[in-house]
């Protein structure tokens, strides 16, 4: 499953596939990082009845340890039906060649593995390549508010997941 998407970014970005790997972000109890590679067959990427709210964090290294892009998926506090989709990055260097586009595919992909009914997002209505990734994608935008502390237009927007 994952596999698919690396060989599509490789051909997007010009990086050759074995040198891409998706990996999680574990932080332990003395805020140590490290980054082992996400297997489809370990347990971090099998579904569960999550109990509390989980961060996945998520980012595809090149082999320059250069983060190409990164996301996180976060269950929503004390429903897990709805996972929420957020922090998605794109190294600069790599932006206007459909990184998100793709990555947004992956991170269905990966929440309906995990076990999710829906997806949800927030973003500022500003933000054109993100809007763009969403609508093509057919997320469906269902709130929109100002955010006071801010004063930036927010859209809240979700999608039901196919199951796989
Ligand atoms: C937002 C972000 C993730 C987009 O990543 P990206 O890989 O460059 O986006 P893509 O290349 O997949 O483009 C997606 C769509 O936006 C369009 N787009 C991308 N950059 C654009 C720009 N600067 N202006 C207008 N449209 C743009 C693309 O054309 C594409 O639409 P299309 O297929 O209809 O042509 C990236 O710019 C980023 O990391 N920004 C900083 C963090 C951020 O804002 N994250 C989103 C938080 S909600």
């Amino acid at each position: 499953m994952i596999k698919p998407y690396l060989t599509a970014l490789s051909k997007l970005i010009g990086v050759p596939v074995d040198k891409l790997k998706l990996v999680r972000e574990v932080t332990d109890v003395q805020w140590k990082k490290s980054y082992p590679e996400v297997k489809e067959d370990d347990e971090y990427f099998k579904p569960d009845m999550g109990y509390g709210a989980r961060l996945r964090p998520y980012q595809v290294r090149d082999g320059n340890d250069t983060i190409v892009t990164s996301f996180g998926l976060y269950e929503f506090p004390s429903c897990c039906a709805f996972v929420v989709s957020t922090q998605a990055f794109v190294d600069p260097r790599y932006r206007g060649k459909k990184v998100n586009k793709l990555t947004n595919k992956l991170r269905q992909n990966i929440a309906s593995a995990l076990g999710y009914t829906a997806i949800i997002c927030t973003d500022v209505d500003d933000n054109v390549a993100e809007r763009a990734t969403l609508a093509a994608e057919g997320w469906k935008d269902i709130y929109q508010v100002r955010n006071k502390r801010t004063g930036n237009l927010v859209n809240i927007s979700v999608k039901e997941l196919k199951n796989g």
